[in-house]
C-alpha cells in the first residue's frame, strides 16, 4: 500500500493525512476482491523496517491499526471475512497484539475471503523465526535435519496454510519487493500500478488483475502452446 505520504504531500497535508485516506481504501480493496473471487487479500500494514519511521508516524500507524479493527472489524465479520495476521507478534504494544488476537479469534471460522494483514512484517525476519524454530526443534530431538525440506519450512512461516500469492500490485510506481513475502513470492507475477495507494479504488484493482490475466505462468516449465508444438 504504498504512496500514502506523496499523496499527502502533493495536497500540502501531513503524512499522516496519507495514511488515513489509505484505510479508507481497504474496505473498497476487500470487496473488490470479493467481487473478483480472490480467496486471499493480503496486505502490508506496517514493516519490520517502519520502526525507523519518525516516532510520531509510527505511532500514527499504530493508532490508525487500532482504529480500523475497531471500526471495521465487526462489518468484516458480519461479512463473513476470515483474518489472518502474519509478522512478529512478540515486540509490538501489548493492547495492538490483543486487537490483532481478537481479530483473528473471532473470524477464523469465517468461510469467505482471508484477509491477510502484513503487520510488523518482515520476510527476512520471518525465515530467521522459522529457522530457530527448526533449529530448536531439532536440537530437542523433535526432528530430524533430513525432514528439513521445503514443506517443513513452509509449515513453519507466518503464512503456514496460506497458498503462496499469484499476484503482488505495489502501488506508487516503485518497483522492489522491500522484504515482502520473499520465500512465497518465488514464482508471484507481479503488476507495478504508478497510482499511489489512497488513489487505488476499483478500477485500477481491476486494472491489476486484467494485466495478471494476460500472464502467462510457466513455472520454469515451457508454456502449453510451445508443448504442443514439440518444440
Ligand atoms: C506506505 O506508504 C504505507 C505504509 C507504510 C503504511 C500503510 C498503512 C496503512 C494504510 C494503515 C494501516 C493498515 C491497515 C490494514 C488498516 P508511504 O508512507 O511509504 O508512502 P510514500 O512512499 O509516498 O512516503
Amino acid at each position: 500500500m504504498d504512496g500514502n505520504g506523496r499523496w499527502a504531500n502533493a495536497r500540502g497535508l501531513p503524512r499522516t493525512a496519507g495514511h488515513r485516506a489509505g484505510v479508507e481504501r481497504v474496505r473498497e480493496a476487500v470487496r473488490t476482491a470479493v467481487e473478483a473471487g480472490i480467496g486471499y487479500l493480503t496486505l502490508f500494514a506496517f514493516s519490520s523496517e517502519n520502526w525507523s519511521r519518525p516516532q510520531q508516524e509510527v505511532s500514527d500507524l499504530m493508532g490508525l491499526l487500532r482504529f480500523f479493527i475497531r471500526r471495521d472489524l465487526a462489518e468484516l465479520h458480519r461479512e463473513n471475512v476470515r483474518i489472518r495476521v502474519i509478522g512478529c507478534r512478540q515486540t509490538i504494544q501489548p493492547d495492538i497484539r490483543a486487537l490483532l488476537n481478537e481479530a483473528e479469534d473471532r473470524t477464523r471460522d469465517n468461510t469467505g475471503i482471508t484477509l491477510v494483514i502484513a503487520f510488523n512484517y518482515g520476510a527476512r525476519d520471518e525465515l530467521v523465526r522459522a529457522v530457530r524454530g527448526i533449529a530448536e526443534a531439532v536440537r530437542a530431538g523433535d526432528m530430524d535435519v533430513a525432514a528439513i525440506d521445503e514443506a517443513a519450512i513452509a509449515a513453519r512461516i507466518d503464512t503456514a496454510g496460506i497458498p503462496d500469492p499469484d499476484l503482488v500490485i505495489r502501488t506508487s510506481g516503485e518497483q522492489r519487493l522491500s522484504n515482502f513475502l520473499l520465500w512465497q513470492a518465488a514464482y508471484t507475477e507481479f503488476v507495478f500500478m504508478p497510482c499511489l495507494w489512497p488513489d487505488f479504488d476499483r478500477a485500477a484493482f481491476l486494472d491489476a488483475l486484467a494485466e495478471y490475466g494476460r500472464r502467462d505462468r510457466r513455472y520454469g516449465a515451457v508454456s502449453a502452446p510451445d508443448l504442443a508444438v514439440g518444440s
